[in-house]
């Protein structure tokens, strides 16, 4: 089974693990080893909500990856997703799953209008994922994260939330043919 579970206590070091893994961190805007301290001030705050909200991936009990909402900016009515995925089968469409259940989320719980989604114009994989499920490129920004000492582009993407009701049936349909929902 896969699903979307609220944090643990224990979850902690295994998060910072995750976060310097090489497999993660080169899809992150920063680029330096998160420290033990950097990433406690971080977890106390994930835990309480405080800086967003974030889910243990788990597929079949296995802890597979970290999924998040933050930014969550009220008067303007959209937030931002993120996720990443650590040791688990490609092109199965968990990735699909989750970022399925974080929109769909936001959306339901949130009220709000709309979700966006940003990241390294190198990161092929999640920019046609996002399109895949609805997401339109609403914006390129042009060598604007340094990222080793190279300043890298970045894709910014959207989906409203009439879009969002307009192509969720298809990608609930695409997910439970993989038998994800
Ligand atoms: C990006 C990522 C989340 C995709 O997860 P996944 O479970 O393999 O994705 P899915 O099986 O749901 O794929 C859905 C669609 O996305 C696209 N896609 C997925 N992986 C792709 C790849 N490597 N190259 C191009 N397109 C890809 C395809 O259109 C795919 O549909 P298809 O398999 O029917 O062609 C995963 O590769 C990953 O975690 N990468 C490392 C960390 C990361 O980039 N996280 C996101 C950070 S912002």
């Amino acid at each position: 089974m896969l699903r979307l579970r609220t944090l643990k206590l224990k979850d902690k070091p295994k998060i910072l693990k995750w976060r310097n893994t090489k497999d993660v961190s080169k899809f992150m805007y920063s680029e330096h080893k998160i420290t033990k301290s950097e990433h406690d001030i971080w977890f106390s705050n994930a835990i309480k909500n405080k800086n967003g909200y974030h889910w243990i991936v788990e597929f079949n009990g296995d802890s597979i990856g970290l999924a998040s909402i933050t930014d969550i900016d009220e008067k303007n009515s959209r937030c931002s997703t993120g996720f990443y995925l650590i040791d688990f089968e490609p092109r199965r469409g968990i990735g699909t799953f989750v970022k399925y259940s974080l929109i769909d989320w936001s959306f339901n719980e949130l009220n709000i209008n709309k979700v966006c989604s940003e990241h390294l114009a190198f990161n092929e994989a999640i920019i046609t994922l996002n399109r895949k499920i609805g997401l339109s490129q609403e914006g390129y920004f042009r060598q604007h994260i340094s990222k080793n000492g190279i300043l890298q582009d970045v894709v910014y993407m959207s989906i409203l939330r009439e879009e969002w009701d307009e192509n969720k049936r298809d990608i609930e349909a695409f997910l439970k043919d993989k038998n994800l929902l």
